[in-house]
């Protein structure tokens, strides 16, 4: 069902945790599953010198998260902004079709931490930036009582 590269990086996910005093923090939920990622990016000079994640999520996630940090890590932010969950399922060798939405996490959390590092330098106001669903976080709506 999986390929080696997915195995691999499932057993072996690469950039696993956060980096302190990040220069971009993004957060996306999978509203199929409810599944959440953290992205946390440390940017010089408009390069993506490091890049982790944290996935409260499946293998496929973990997986995808593990390979994405790969893809974007060297890369200018503009680059990485470009990145598709479907390049990074290529990148990999390829997904199930039915756990093709778990990498668009890793694409989504990326995005919310490259517009997370815009409005850090003033390049966008925080209305500008797409807002990801964080089944889990402050933008939830509470339940009316
Ligand atoms: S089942 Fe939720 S991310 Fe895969």
């Amino acid at each position: 069902m999986y390929t080696d590269q997915v195995m691999d990086h499932f057993y072996h996910p690469r950039n696993l945790g956060t980096i302190e005093h990040a220069d971009a923090v993004g957060v996306a939920g999978n509203p199929k599953c409810g599944d959440i990622m953290q992205i946390t990016l440390r940017v010089e000079d408009g390069i993506i010198t490091d890049a982790k994640f944290k996935v409260f999520g499946c293998g496929a996630a973990v997986a995808t998260s593990s390979m994405a940090t790969e893809l974007i890590k060297g890369r200018t932010v503009e680059q990485a902004f470009t990145l598709t969950n479907d390049q990074v399922a290529q990148a990999l060798g390829g997904l199930p079709l039915h756990k093709m939405h778990c990498s668009v996490l890793a694409e989504q959390a990326i995005k919310a931490a490259i517009g997370d590092y815009y409005v850090r330098q003033g390049i966008l106001s925080p209305d500008e930036v797409q807002v990801y669903d964080d089944p889990h976080g402050e933008d939830t709506p509470d339940e009316e009582v």
